[in-house]
């Protein structure tokens, strides 16, 4: 997608430089597009803990060239199979929500044919990594293809008026290596005609909503309101919300869902204002080896100066600030568990699927 006007993915490798991976540093933006070079498996490991490479899909395929990157940096005197198992340990340790991370690392991991030989290895890796990193491109576009659908039904049902979905964190390009899951549908409506506009909650405490989303539809002009993270539940009981649409990091079999803490908030309350929520999500987000989300999927639990700091722009530099009485605890939980009950389906590559474990197994393997 684009940044004024250029078009950019959120992670490559540049033909002439095969040795290092790019990723635009999604903690500097929206005030400084940076481009961050990764040269090791041990930088990947970092952009992935700080957040400058963040979002279930871009995670598993920052992951997937960790392992390539690994790959490189062994030399004759390096034991590979165990180079190579412990790469993969390390990778899959750094953020444990996002099924995508170690889903993806397992299968570069497993796409190595024998431990023979260092260039082979590299080389398989690097095959591995771009493959996962073009089928979630491809993936995006398809849901785009099927959310699409949902947002023409209501443009209908509105006899035309503009379709306002609400949002949280950011299921944007940015989070996807191209297109983005809940942005897929709303940039294929806006090429349609069908007049969108987009409630962004800013998703405190590191705002990806009001720093990412925001940023990625103004770069696309689409119509988008920020929101506080509070404000919400007001919109859909004022009717001035059609459809929640927001990705999610791990779905059980039994359709529960984790996501950005906050999430869960906002699905009790479209159920309550009875709007439907719909999770835009890849199939590589799926966890199908457990039944149901609480007590299975693992919640990261993140520094509490998240919270007790905010960060911003102040005369033109990237400032920190304390939010709060010195010496305040805080804790940090980054995502939640939205139950299946609450969600009115996943729009996946493969089709609009059910939230229960019939639909889930049928559909997505
Ligand atoms: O902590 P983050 O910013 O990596 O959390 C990301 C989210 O919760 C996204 O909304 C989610 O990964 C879906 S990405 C399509």
């Amino acid at each position: 997608m684009r940044i004024k006007g250029r078009s950019y993915q959120s992670i490559w490798i540049d033909p002439g430089e095969p040795e290092n991976v790019k990723i635009i540093d999604q903690a500097r933006l929206p005030f400084s597009l940076e481009i961050k070079k990764l040269c090791s498996a041990e930088d990947v490991y970092d952009a992935i803990y700080s957040l400058s490479v963040r979002g279930a899909p871009a995670i598993g395929a920052a992951g997937a060239y960790g392992m390539y990157l690994a790959a490189l940096e062994m030399s004759s005197a390096t034991r590979y199979r165990e180079h190579m198992h412990n790469a993969a340990h390390y990778l899959i340790s750094c953020r444990p929500t996002a099924v995508n991370l170690s889903w993806a690392v397992t299968k570069v991991l497993s796409s190595i044919s024998d431990y023979g030989s260092k260039d082979k290895i590299a080389e398989e890796t690097r095959k591995a990594a771009d493959e996962i990193c073009q089928a979630e491109i491809d993936r995006c576009r398809e849901i785009g293809n099927h959310g699409i659908k949902l947002l023409r039904e209501t443009h209908k049902r509105k006899n035309g008026s503009a379709v306002n979905i609400l949002t949280h964190c950011n299921a944007g390009w940015l989070a996807c290596v191209d297109y983005g899951t809940v942005t897929a549908p709303v940039y294929m409506a806006r090429d349609e005609g069908i007049p969108v506009h987009v409630w962004v909650s800013e998703t405190r405490p590191r705002n990806q909503g009001a720093r990412l989303t925001c940023f990625e539809l103004a770069n696309e002009n689409i119509s988008h309101t920020l929101v506080t993270d509070n404000e919400c539940g007001l919109l859909m009981q004022k009717g001035m919300v059609d459809i929640v649409l927001t990705g999610s990091d791990r779905v059980a079999r039994n359709g529960d869902s984790a996501n950005k803490i906050g999430t869960y908030l906002k699905a009790l309350a479209a159920y309550d204002n009875n709007i439907p929520y719909y999770i835009a999500v890849p199939s590589s987000s799926f966890d199908l080896s457990i039944t149901e989300g609480p007590g299975s999927i693992p919640l990261e639990e993140r520094d509490p100066g998240e919270v007790l700091y905010m960060e911003g722009l102040a005369d033109g530099k990237i400032t920190r600030f304390r939010i709060c009485e010195a010496g305040t605890d805080a804790l940090n939980h980054a995502f939640d568990i939205t139950p299946a009950r609450l969600i009115k389906g996943f729009i996946t590559e493969k089709g609009i699927v059910k939230p229960d474990e019939k639909s889930i197994l049928e559909k997505i393997n």
